[in-house]
């Protein structure tokens, strides 16, 4: 797909088919992640694709409450990726310390982004989670103690294919040039 078009079509989706997704497919999104920038080259991730039925179950169980319900949608992907944060290398610990920044977490992000712009173009919907319960997850898939987990990923075959319109702030409130604001 021409990438504007990709990226109007990229949307969070939020109705799955329950569809297993293809290992191929699954495999190029994560092609897509592997070929992330990251600071210092520093590839501070591990991916673990849940596609297992039983335990992407138990995975997307931890999405959600009784209470707080709005990630319950997740139980019909066709996988879960967890996107684990793993060490980054010292230059880019010391580099981000020193000015401030999570660069791990601006990391993960993009390499995120990466995985759901190649799933829109196998035609799969995605939505990125921050929501989850993290300590029963990393038990589930025995994901280290000393690891956290930045994201999840739900993928899977969208139910709807509807391009919904962009809600985004205005223009002039997003960019401007040579001048903040202006
Ligand atoms: C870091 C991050 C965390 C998010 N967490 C959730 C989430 O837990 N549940 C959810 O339904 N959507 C989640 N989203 C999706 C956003 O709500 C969505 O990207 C935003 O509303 C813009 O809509 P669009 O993705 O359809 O363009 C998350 C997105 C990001 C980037």
């Amino acid at each position: 797909m021409e990438f504007t078009r990709l990226a109007e079509t990229r949307q969070s989706t939020r109705k799955f088919t329950g569809e297993a997704v293809d290992r191929e497919q699954l495999n190029r999104c994560l092609k897509a992640a592997w070929l992330a920038p990251s600071a210092n080259n520093s590839q501070p991730w591990s991916f673990v694709v849940v596609d297992d039925p039983k335990i992407k179950e138990q995975v997307t169980r931890e999405t959600y409450s009784q209470l707080i319900s709005f990630n319950k949608f997740a139980t019909g992907a066709g996988a879960i990726v967890v996107l684990v944060i793993e060490k980054p290398k010292l230059i880019s610990q010391i580099g981000g310390s020193i000015k401030k920044k999570e660069f791990s977490l601006i990391d993960i992000g993009i390499a995120a982004e990466h995985f759901c712009l190649q799933a829109t173009e196998e035609g799969l919907g995605t939505c990125i989670l921050g929501w989850f319960n993290e300590a029963p997850i990393k038990s589930l898939l025995h994901i280290p103690s000393s690891r956290n987990i930045g994201l999840l990923i739900a993928v899977g075959h969208p139910s709807d294919s509807t391009i919904r319109e962009k809600k985004r702030k205005p223009w002039d409130q997003f960019c401007s040039f040579n001048q903040y604001g202006k």
